[in-house]
């Protein structure tokens, strides 16, 4: 004979210890990058980088969370010429499956998935993504460098909602923006969500004056 489920009240259930956590365990946003042996451009500009180069303020912490000793995102703040687009070149470089763009371009791109028109090249092959498709297209790489954010200042409407997209799905995972603005000014201009959610991360100034 089948029997009926037994009717238990919800609160009882949660509270009673035979229920587990739902979703990926995110261990406190830290988590440790695959790095491969030998750099490869991916779609990263091809300007000069040397990891020898990279400033001291900015190897240290950025090794830490590559490690996973620390959690991301990675915001890397400073002044024009500190070395904060080069160095990120350098972890995208050796990331395996890591996707780098600049973050006006990153945001146009987005506009055109919004359109379901954005065409990527997957293999050998071009691909048309709308908004969803997008973003699990960028949810398989390992690492995304956004660089250069909020760099005049303004923020669309469209811009918050990449902001926003990107910090929640990659939460606890690879993520790294680049930018000449500090946490309060990014406050400013998104809002303190976007600014917590860095907060949240490792941020770290890059400081020293130019290196142009
Ligand atoms: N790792 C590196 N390898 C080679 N050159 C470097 C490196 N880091 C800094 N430099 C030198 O410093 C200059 C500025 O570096 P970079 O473009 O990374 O600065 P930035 O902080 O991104 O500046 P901006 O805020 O203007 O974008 C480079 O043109 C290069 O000459
Ligand atoms: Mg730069």
């Amino acid at each position: 004979m089948r029997q009926e489920p037994v009717e238990e009240d919800l609160w009882d259930l949660l509270e009673s210890n035979r229920t587990k956590p739902y979703g990926e365990k995110s261990n406190g946003g830290k988590l440790k990058l695959p790095m491969r042996p030998d750099p490869q451009l991916s779609g990263a500009p091809r300007i000069h980088r040397d990891p020898s180069k990279i400033p001291p303020c900015i190897r240290g912490p950025l090794r830490g969370v590559c490690r996973g000793e620390t959690p991301w995102p990675v915001t890397i703040c400073g002044d024009p010429g500190t070395g904060k687009t080069r160095a990120a070149l350098v972890v995208a470089d050796f990331v395996h499956g890591s996707q780098w763009f600049t973050w006006d371009d990153f945001v146009r791109k987005c506009n055109t998935a919004t359109s379901g028109k954005l065409s990527v090249q997957v293999g050998t092959e071009d691909k048309i993504f709308d908004w969803e498709r997008w973003w699990r297209y960028l949810d398989q790489s390992h690492l995304l460098v956004l660089d250069d954010v909020g760099c005049r200042g303004v923020v669309s409407e469209a811009a918050y909602e990449v902001m926003k997209t990107a910090l929640d799905r990659r939460e606890g995972r690879g993520l790294i923006f680049t930018t000449n603005l500090d946490v309060n000014k990014i406050a400013d201009i998104f809002d303190a969500r976007v600014a917590d959610r860095l907060a949240a991360g490792t941020l770290i100034n890059a400081t020293g004056g130019s290196l142009r």
